[in-house]
């Protein structure tokens, strides 16, 4: 590794974990003791990192702050700026629901090749349209490399028992989107925000619920994407303020580096760049094969994938799930360019 691979590494991996751990939703939900414990020292964010610092360097193994698997790209809401795009998949290019013994073999195959994950989530599409989801918290639950796990849900769909009993356990959390305010979804289909809150809570089942703090009235525009070199600085400086950092993907077995990416992997055309920065690691022939490309990948100052992100145009504070139509979504697809 040079100098500058180093560097980068540090911050996309090493130090991440600090600056994750603190995000405003991540925080409330899984606040840690020893980091809240360094917080009172000057310089105890540094300490911390010099420790993960050293666990790689006795380890040889990369730390993954945070990893979000997909365990269907299908939803039961078709949500305008969803930031993965879910309208814009094509029955070809959607990814089928996940079943458990490929989730079992893809986490017996990543955590071989790691140190440890912060954060693991399960999210979609809709994560509760995934049969064996149960299962799958259960055994990611189990792994002492996970540190924490959580799911993100649009709440249309209510936990059963066999879920219910997983999620209550101290590593997990739940993220439930407020999308009160949305009317008219396909097929009938209702939000049920605030029997899913009650549900979680007087399970004694944590949530992060920031939506409804902010009066549901935080998303984002998505980025227009088109294939387009662009001047590196200028990506680079939007890398930096990018939501994509902060979430890393597992989709399809190969390891992306945000929400837009899962969707651009499967419906655009790739550069030669970007097929080379994916770790797929269904692929990988052994452990060390797998570790190397994870050290790799953390060790890009931006992700390929960002050439295809034009993020002239975005409004935020808009209202959360607006929905689109099927017909206007077939419109984006011929376009490709205007949501
Ligand atoms: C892609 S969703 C997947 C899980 C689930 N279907 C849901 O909507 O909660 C993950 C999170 O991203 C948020 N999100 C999606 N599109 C967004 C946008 N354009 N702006 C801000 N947040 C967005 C959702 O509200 C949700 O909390
Ligand atoms: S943001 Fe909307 S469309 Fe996207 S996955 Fe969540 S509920 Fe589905
Ligand atoms: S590809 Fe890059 S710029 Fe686009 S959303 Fe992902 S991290 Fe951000």
């Amino acid at each position: 590794m040079n100098k500058q691979d180093w560097k980068n590494f540090k911050n996309n991996s090493i130090r991440h974990v600090w600056n994750y751990a603190h995000a405003s939703w991540v925080w409330p939900l899984f606040p840690n003791k020893f980091m809240a414990f360094l917080e009172k020292f000057k310089n105890g964010k540094k300490f911390f990192n010099s420790l993960q610092k050293i666990r790689f360097l006795i380890t040889q193994k990369p730390i993954i702050p945070d990893i979000e698997y997909v365990v269907t790209t299908r939803c039961t809401m078709n949500c305008k700026h969803c930031n993965t795009f879910v309208p814009y998949f094509s029955d070809d290019s959607h990814v089928k629901s996940v079943t458990f013994e490929t989730f079992k073999q893809d986490i017996d195959t990543l955590l071989k090749s790691i140190d440890y994950i912060y954060s693991f989530g399960f999210v979609g599409g809709e994560t509760l349209l995934n049969k064996d989801l149960a299962k799958m918290i259960e055994y990611a639950l189990s792994k002492r490399k996970i540190h924490h796990v959580f799911i993100a849900t649009n709440c249309t769909i209510l936990p059963n028992e066999e879920l219910l009993k997983v999620m209550k356990h101290k590593k997990f959390a739940a993220h439930i989107s407020d999308y009160r305010d949305v009317k008219k979804i396909k097929g009938g289909i209702t939000v049920k925000y605030e029997e899913m809150k009650k549900l979680l809570l007087d399970n004694g089942i944590k949530i992060s619920n920031h939506q409804e703090n902010l009066n549901r009235s935080n998303w984002m525009t998505m980025p227009e994407l088109y294939k387009d070199r662009q001047d590196v600085e200028k990506i680079i400086e939007n890398f930096n303020r990018c939501f994509g950092q902060y979430c890393t993907m597992l989709s399809d077995g190969k390891i992306l580096q945000c929400t837009i990416s899962v969707y651009m992997e499967r419906n655009l055309e790739l550069t030669q760049a970007i097929k080379d920065e994916i770790v797929d690691i269904r692929a990988a022939k052994n452990s060390k094969e797998l570790t190397d490309k994870i050290i790799k990948f953390y060790c890009r100052p931006y992700s390929e994938f960002c050439h295809y992100c034009h993020f002239e145009n975005i409004q935020t504070g808009l209202p959360c799930g607006e929905q689109i139509s099927a017909e206007e979504a077939a419109l984006y697809i011929q376009n490709n360019k205007n949501l």
